[in-house]
């Protein structure tokens, strides 16, 4: 089969199309033909073993997944002898980042508690956009932040992957949302349903009265010090990515803020789970979220697609199609 192969840690052009042995699925696994798969920064980790902590887990000195694709949308074709959710035909979509990649790659083995039957109403294309982003996005609101009806809430970084999600989710929980965006993404996060949207290039946080329940930073840009002003009495900031300062701060500062004082500051990571995938399914078919696509990349222009990416101003999904 085809697939994207990266033997050592290094930029976008060390990926390689090359022929290796399709997989065979074991008792517990399925066996997916791929039909697209997306870029998220866990990628880029796993890429370039930057920052360096993370070979701890992906291989010292080469990655230990030569197939850096996470998630993946496609169509069962083969089960092993223990699999009892899945059928033949059946199509399936998952975030196989923590349980060993492979979907730069035209098959997939995969446990079948790591996958779920994708959305009815998506394509392929638009599904492999929904599991990474998607599930970082509703852990965050959901479980980190246990967000309620009618709070006041600010997405800073609304207009990428995980930010177009989260802006649909927290509507989805009845939230007031506000968008923090650029100027060429202000239509987007309007049409994600934010309530309000704030264009970083004309405006500036600091100078609005408005304060915050809960404060999503997806790829915000201000102190942890700047956050803490907008948060209400009880506020909780939740820092999902941005610069590597602001995760610092939120786990030394924001540690020491949230002992003293009553607003929260936590930072989290995103854990892969086939129910979460379930939830996502069901918020996507009753309409209340849908994916962005920014664009779109075969699999023979990774490269391209990983160095579109890094530059980090895609407007929502940057898809592999396969
Ligand atoms: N905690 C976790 O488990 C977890 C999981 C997944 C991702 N993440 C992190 O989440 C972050 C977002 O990931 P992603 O895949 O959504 O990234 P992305 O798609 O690359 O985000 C790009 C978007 O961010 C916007 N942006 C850039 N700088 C901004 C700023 N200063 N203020 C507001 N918007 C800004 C860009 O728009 P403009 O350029 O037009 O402003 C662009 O639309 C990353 O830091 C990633 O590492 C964390």
């Amino acid at each position: 089969m085809k697939a994207i192969i990266s033997e050592k840690y290094g930029t976008p052009d060390t990926l390689k199309l090359s022929e290796v042995a399709a997989p065979a699925p074991k008792q517990s696994q399925v066996l997916v033909r791929v039909h697209a798969s997306s870029v998220n920064f866990g990628n880029l980790v796993l890429l370039t073993g930057k920052p360096l902590l993370a070979r701890l887990v992906f291989g010292l000195r080469k990655p230990k997944y030569p197939i850096p694709g996470g998630d993946m949308a496609g169509v069962v074709e083969a089960i092993g002898a223990g699999v009892t959710q899945f059928q033949v035909g059946d199509e399936v979509y998952g975030d196989l980042s923590s349980c060993g990649w492979g979907a730069f790659a035209e098959y997939v083995v995969v446990d079948e508690k790591d996958v779920a039957l994708k959305p009815s109403n998506l394509s392929f294309a638009e599904a492999a956009a929904v599991p990474m982003a998607a599930t970082t996005a509703l852990q965050a609101i959901r479980d980190i932040a246990k967000i309620k009806p009618g709070q006041e809430v600010l997405i800073h970084g609304a207009s990428g992957g995980v930010g177009t999600f989260a802006v649909q989710i927290a509507k989805a929980y009845a939230a007031k949302v506000t968008a923090v965006v650029s100027t060429r993404n202000v239509d987007i996060a309007r049409s994600l349903g934010a309530d309000h949207v704030m264009d970083y290039k004309k405006e500036d946080l600091a100078n609005h009265d408005m304060v915050y329940d809960l404060i999503i930073g997806v790829n915000g840009d201000q102190s942890i010090s700047a956050y803490k002003r907008k948060l209400k009495e009880n506020g909780l900031f939740v820092h999902v990515g941005g610069t590597e300062i602001q995760m610092y701060q939120t786990m030394i500062l924001g540690s020491w803020f949230s002992m003293i004082g009553k607003k929260k500051f936590t930072t989290f990571l995103q854990k892969a789970n086939q129910k979460d995938l379930l939830v996502m399914k069901e918020l996507i078919e009753q309409g209340k979220v849908k994916p962005v696509i920014d664009r779109s990349y075969s699999l023979s222009e990774v490269t391209e697609a990983f160095q579109y990416f890094e530059k980090g101003h895609s407007q929502g999904k940057v898809i592999i199609t396969i």
